[in-house]
């Protein structure tokens, strides 16, 4: 088992590493690249989901070298560690979704109901077009479809925490993206 992680010690209720915090940045300025490309020439509205994509889509935007807005939406789904199957709308854009060419930057799919949910909200707004980017992926979970054009990572099915992510709100400051000790989920 490892105990630390890029020279600081691991967090006591933390397993083990999954994705360690060079790895995150190395992919995060992958995909900004490949953004930036895909975008050329385009102005975007990078709509972040609150509140795990915080951290990721403040690393992200930094590797998005193309004008762009931003914009917050939040939604509720979780409790703990299980979806509840029913999405909650908390906050909503403040800026309009028409016309433009709409980011949804989240920070993991895991059943797809939130971004399934998201999706066909966004859409009655008539953006010009609406693309998804995650940082994580966990496919086994999948109960709705959700065609993510952006991924950094396919995970196992298990509960992750750390760069943005949460159990019950804590951890969330952590650098990396690690598995929780079992009485830690307690
Ligand atoms: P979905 O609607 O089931 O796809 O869930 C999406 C939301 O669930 C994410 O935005 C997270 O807030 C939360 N979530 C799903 N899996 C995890 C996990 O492993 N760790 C922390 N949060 C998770």
């Amino acid at each position: 088992m490892r105990t630390e992680e890029g020279g600081a010690a691991l967090h006591p209720d933390v397993e083990r590493v999954l994705l360690s915090e060079a790895d995150i940045h190395a992919r995060v300025a992958e995909m900004g690249r490949q953004i930036t490309r895909d975008y050329a020439g385009k102005k975007l509205l990078v709509v972040g989901i609150l509140k795990g994509s915080v951290i990721f889509l403040s690393d992200l935007m930094r590797k998005i070298d193309l004008p762009c807005e931003i914009d917050f939406i939040c939604l509720k789904s979780y409790s703990g560690q299980s979806s509840t199957g029913v999405v909650q709308l908390l906050l909503d854009l403040r800026e309009s979704a028409e016309g433009r060419d709409l980011l949804l930057v989240e920070d993991i799919v895991d059943t797809g109901l939130t971004l399934n949910y998201l999706n066909q909200n966004l859409m009655t707004r008539k953006p010009k077009s609406l693309e998804i980017c995650s940082l994580l992926d966990k496919p086994d979970c999948r109960k709705v479809r959700v065609n993510a054009k952006y991924v950094g990572f396919k995970i196992p099915n298990e509960f992750v925490v750390g760069y943005g992510l949460d159990y019950n709100e804590k951890y969330r400051n952590l650098p990396y993206i690690g598995v929780l000790k079992t009485p830690a989920r307690g």
